[in-house]
């Protein structure tokens, strides 16, 4: 930019007046400059993040003015009666001007302070749980029961011992988000009193103990999941009153008991995942109630039981049905061909027997199928188009009594479907004889 001589001298007079004017207005009223906060509630905000993120943090001189032309990443307010309230306190790296926490950490009492506050955030802020284990305050947190809807501690390996039963107290709460800590000891009882949550997420920590039939109470509940916890015993039965929830994820505990009966009603679910864990007593007709599964996961339970029992044409909103490892035995049902939804359907590792529905390949949005380890029999009757379309997420391999046919390869360099053995020409053409194929 060109500024001639004049205008220099103009521009820098301008400059001169402005920083005059502003520090006559920093010196003389500060408050004016400043939104309206109450100095006990400022004071309660700088102290509670100090506590996170280190004593070297100065709040008062580096954002004199949280709520208003200094504004902190991960703060947010609200203005109440003529006053601004900090209402959102997120700390952790999610942006690259983010609060971080330091490595001695410590919850303050002054958090307590901020009673307006509906959502509390802390990510990835509880890093050591040998150098620097760090419990969930028990106290004081009925001080936010006020006004706190959204509660949140994730990816803090650091975070350790019991969830506080006090937390209880926080009626308000629609969202309590406990993931990836180092939390453990049993669920507390109180969660169930909080009906408004819409979700409750404690996975991946190690919370032992069985699931509180209070949570019976959590009729608002959309997404439950508890998984990749030390969690044992049954199911408690008034969970399945909790119709309307969408997602239920119990995955990766040492749960056990029947399944099905009592959980039936829940008729708005659309996943169930009930991997790695100890349930047993067979796949009961009841799992055909819940009509809006689109994702129905059982892998590695010791189910036991049929799977040819089922009418499958129920669950027309099926995309993935993950029945591995769960002892099934009996014929694959051709009734599993009318899922036309269906993406993965995995089979694999049961002791399925007999021939399987050629049909299957029919299935438009098919991508994965596994049969691995079954003792299937006879001639696999798929074209070698479907094995082009699936390739590796065609598993057949481990049915010693299942074969392919050479002759429906039409060029010498497609592989037939891995693992499985070219038919004996004997065998093949008794099979073309028969129509189908018994060993
Ligand atoms: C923060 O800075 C202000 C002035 O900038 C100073 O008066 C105050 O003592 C400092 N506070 C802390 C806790 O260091
Ligand atoms: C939870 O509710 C029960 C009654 O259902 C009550 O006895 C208990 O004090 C409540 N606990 C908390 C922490 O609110
Ligand atoms: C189930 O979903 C339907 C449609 O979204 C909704 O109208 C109904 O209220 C839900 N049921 C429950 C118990 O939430
Ligand atoms: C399959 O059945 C055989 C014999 O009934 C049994 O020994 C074996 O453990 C079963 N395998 C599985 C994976 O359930
Ligand atoms: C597989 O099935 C055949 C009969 O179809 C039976 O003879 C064989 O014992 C079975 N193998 C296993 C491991 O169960």
């Amino acid at each position: 930019m060109l500024i001639s001589g004049n205008h220099f001298v103009l521009a820098v007079c301008i400059l001169c007046l402005v920083v005059w004017c502003c520090g006559q207005a920093d010196n003389t009223e500060e408050s004016a400059a400043t939104a309206p906060m109450e100095k006990a509630e400022q004071a309660a905000l700088y102290s509670a993040i100090q506590g996170f993120v280190g004593d070297w943090w100065n709040g008062s001189d580096l954002y004199p003015d949280p709520c208003g032309w200094t504004p902190i990443q991960g703060v947010s307010c609200d203005i109440n009666g003529g006053l601004w309230y900090i209402t959102t306190l997120s700390i952790g790296p999610v942006h690259d001007n983010s609060l971080v926490c330091a490595t001695n950490v410590e919850f303050r009492p002054q958090l307590f302070q901020l009673k307006h506050l509906k959502s509390l955030s802390l990510f990835s802020c509880f890093i050591s749980p040998t150098r620097h284990p760090i419990t969930i305050p028990g106290d004081d947190w009925e001080k936010l029961a006020g006004n706190l809807v959204s509660l949140e501690f994730r990816s803090n390996p650091g975070l350790v011992g019991q969830i506080p039963p006090a937390f209880g107290y926080l009626k308000r709460l629609q969202s309590l988000v406990l993931l990836e800590n180092g939390l453990t000891g049993e669920i507390p009882a109180s969660i169930g009193n909080l009906t408004n949550l819409n979700r409750l997420v404690l996975a991946g920590n190690r919370f032992t103990g069985e699931i509180p039939d209070s949570f019976g109470m959590l009729n608002e509940l959309l997404i439950l999941d508890l998984s990749r916890n030390s969690l044992y015993g049954h199911l408690p039965l008034a969970l399945g009153g909790l119709t309307s929830l969408l997602k239920l994820d119990l995955s990766n505990n040492r749960l056990k008991g029947r399944l099905f009966a009592h959980i039936a009603g829940l008729k708005n679910l659309t996943l169930l995942d009930f991997r790695h864990n100890k349930f047993s007593g067979g796949l009961s007709h009841h799992v055909l109630d819940m009509v809006s599964l689109e994702e129905l996961m059982l892998s590695c339970n010791p189910l036991g039981g049929a799977i040819m029992s089922l009418d499958w044409q129920k669950m027309q909103n099926l995309v993935v049905l993950d029945l591995t490892n769960t002892g099934l035995i009996g014929e694959i049902p051709e009734s599993l061909s009318g899922l036309k939804r269906l993406r993965y359907l995995g089979l694999g590792n049961n002791n399925l027997t007999g021939n399987l529905p050629p049909k299957l390949a029919s299935l438009p949005d098919l991508n994965a199928l596994y049969l691995n380890g079954n003792n299937l029999t006879g001639v696999l009757q798929f074209s070698h188009v479907f094995y082009g379309k699936m390739g590796k997420r065609f598993g057949a391999w481990n049915n010693p009594n299942l074969c392919y046919p050479v002759e429906s390869m039409t060029t010498t360099t497609t592989n037939g479907p891995y693992g499985v053995k070219p038919c004996q020409k004997g065998h093949f053409d008794r099979a073309k004889f028969h129509g189908q194929v018994g060993g």
